[in-house]
């Protein structure tokens, strides 16, 4: 989604700019743009692509000056050109405009503009922010980005500045995230925090309904209506480093290998001897009697985190629990009500649809639990509990350590819960929680010991226009996922199916050499699993087992290459299983010189409907 950058200060702005803009490239998008007050005039460079264009662009002739804006769009209302890229000006070229989200009437607003004689170069809905400000402005920017932000609906945030006001940002956020770093004779600000960690860690996160206005020496933060507003600064502890790559050639491969760490991470402090610990997690054992269904709403890869987690959920609290993708449950009338818990979970934390479906929840009554991933981000602050993912900042757009995180949360919300309602049984508990106390070390051992064949498998792979991934119970989530990793980063087309479900339909689609990943873990479920895989080699297909060591002998006489991993309690195999399909994503991907880190069309942070 689109990335903003403000700086106002001492120093040269254009690198500062462009810095910032890069640790946001995670966010996805298809141009960039700068715009630099250079004591006359504001100079705007703007380019289609990726940031080296730009760079290229700004090295031929950099805009000198020590205030600025720049932005990455992630294109919405118009195509990915020159003329659609940010800053957006008005007539006069007095004010630019950055700007991220939709506001939604702005079509009318562009007729009422046009009526009036302004002229529109481009297809945003952005451009007319601009000269709506230009239309209000008397002499007071603030004045006029308050007047203006009346007219607009929709969700945005966006950072204005104006020749008629040097030295000086406003900024509004409403439902998409901005931030502002203090520096010393300096400020800034970001859509997000790694864009600033290079000069401050001193950050103060804006709510919606809030603007800024900031100047080297001084921030103020306002109401939309106009009253001062105090707001905290809070110190981040992030290392800088924890937003670079650190040696690995993607920030992909580098989360994949921080995931024994996230194990660790979202499970410190939890696991006690006897039992799981979730101090966030507030309601008590009465309140939770009441409860009589669970909703778990999400999009993409944490939608297929809920899968999981219903099923761990289900055998735990004996509660029914319903998995719905965000975009869907709001608009489908659930049956929500104040005896339903709805667990919203995303890693961003500022999914629009997911934000949407969490206060649709609320307004029904039910009690929101969050599982997010980003502190103090929109979902976290708007869930009534929240359970963190400690994962660290997440920037490859294709989701990995924040899934794993997400059902390892998913395995204590529900062993604590089940503890606490008294319905799950204390032995089981138990069982878990040595199961997962030795999952770190049983990931790193994963990691390692199925490199060489993933790889293998990763080279078939990588020459195919399709995959499918089969499985059943716990597996067919996990299929899902595979599949989801595969197709958004190396563009094969991939494609998961219930593993009994084959013969229905999907069968038809398997001829000579058509790759098919089987997952097959599940205890219980290996025959019918054999089944099905010699259901696909009779019509050729080429099979890729992945199985845990207990299965190899079984798994391996049916399947044309295995992938085999180390052996943990049934209900934790996905937080295995996981590991190599995210590696095989990665690989084909990287075989095929994908973007792996920014997949076309995507954006890591979905901040519109
Ligand atoms: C993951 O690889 C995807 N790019 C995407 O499906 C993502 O999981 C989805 O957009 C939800 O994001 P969130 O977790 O930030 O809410």
């Amino acid at each position: 989604m689109c990335g903003i950058v403000g700086y106002v200060g001492e120093q040269q702005a254009v690198p500062i700019l462009l810095g910032g803009l890069k640790k946001l490239e995670y966010r996805g998008y298809d141009s960039a743009g700068i715009a630099i007050y250079n004591g006359q005039r504001l100079a705007i460079k703007r380019e289609v692509g990726n940031l080296d264009v730009l760079w290229e662009t700004v090295a031929e002739d950099s805009p000198q000056g020590t205030w600025g804006l720049g932005h990455t769009r992630w294109a919405t209302h118009g195509r990915p050109t020159h003329e659609n890229a940010h800053p957006h000006s008005d007539c006069s070229g007095n004010f630019v405009v950055v700007h991220n989200g939709i506001i939604e009437n702005f079509q009318e607003l562009r007729t009422q503009l046009e009526k009036k004689g302004h002229l529109f170069c481009s297809e945003t809905d952005t451009e007319i922010i601009a000269h709506l400000i230009e239309e209000l402005y008397q002499g007071d920017l603030l004045q006029a980005v308050s007047q203006a932000v009346k007219e607009l609906q929709g969700s945005y945030a966006m950072a204005v500045m104006s020749t008629q006001d040097p030295y000086n940002i406003v900024a509004v956020r409403q439902d998409s995230p901005l931030i502002v770093g203090v520096g010393e004779k300096e400020n800034f600000l970001a859509s997000d925090i790694p864009a600033l960690l290079d000069h401050t860690r001193r950050i103060v996160i804006m709510e919606n309904g809030e603007m800024v206005q900031l100047t080297p020496q001084e921030i103020e933060f306002f109401s939309l209506g106009g009253t001062t507003i105090n707001k905290e600064v809070e110190e981040i502890d992030w290392d800088p480093e924890m937003v670079e790559k650190g040696g690995f050639p993607h920030f992909m491969l580098k989360e994949i290998n921080e995931e024994p760490a996230t194990l660790r991470h979202v499970m410190a402090g939890r696991l006690e001897k006897d039992g799981i610990k979730l101090e966030e997690f507030q309601l008590d054992q009465e309140q939770l009697a009441k409860i009589d269904k669970i909703f778990i709403v999400a999009c993409g890869t944490a939608y297929h985190s809920g899968l999981v987690g219903k099923k761990a959920l289900e055998e735990m609290t004996q509660i029914p629990v319903e998995v719905d993708l965000a975009s869907e449950f709001r608009y489908r009338q659930p049956l929500v009500d104040e005896k339903t818990l709805v667990v919203v979970v995303s890693q961003s934390g500022e999914t629009a649809d997911t934000l949407a479906a969490l206060r649709h929840a609320r307004e029904k009554g039910a009690r929101v639990l969050g599982i997010v991933n980003v502190v103090g981000s929109s979902i976290a602050r708007e869930s009534q509990d929240v359970i963190y993912l400690k994962a660290g900042p997440e920037i490859a757009v294709a989701s990995t350590k924040a899934y794993l995180a997400m059902l390892a949360a998913f395995y204590l919300l529900a062993g604590y819960l089940g503890q606490l309602m008294d319905k799950a049984n204390q032995e089981e508990i138990i069982r878990m929680l040595e199961g997962l106390r030795e999952l770190p070390l049983k990931a790193e051992q994963a990691l390692q010991d199925t490199e060489e064949d993933v790889l293998k498998a990763a080279e078939y792979i990588a020459g195919q226009e399709s995959t499918f991934f089969i499985g059943r119970g716990l597996d067919y989530s996990l299929s899902l996922e595979g599949a989801l990793k595969l197709k958004e980063i190396s563009y094969i087309h991939a494609e998961a199916q219930a593993a009994g479900e084959l013969k229905h339909g999907t069968l038809a689609l398997i001829t000579d050499g058509v790759p098919v990943v089987a997952l097959v873990n599940e205890e219980g479920l290996t025959e019918k699993m054999i089944s099905n895989i010699q259901e696909v080699k009779a019509r050729g297909g080429y099979i890729i087992g992945v199985t845990r060591a207990g299965l190899k002998q079984q798994v391996g006489r049916e399947v044309h290459e295995l992938i085999v991993l180390p052996d943990t309690m049934n209900m934790l195999t996905p937080l295995l299983t996981i590991l190599p399909l995210q590696l095989l994503a990665y690989h084909a991907a990287r075989l095929r010189g994908c973007e792996i880190d920014q997949p076309r069309n995507l954006a890591k942070s979905v901040t519109v409907e």
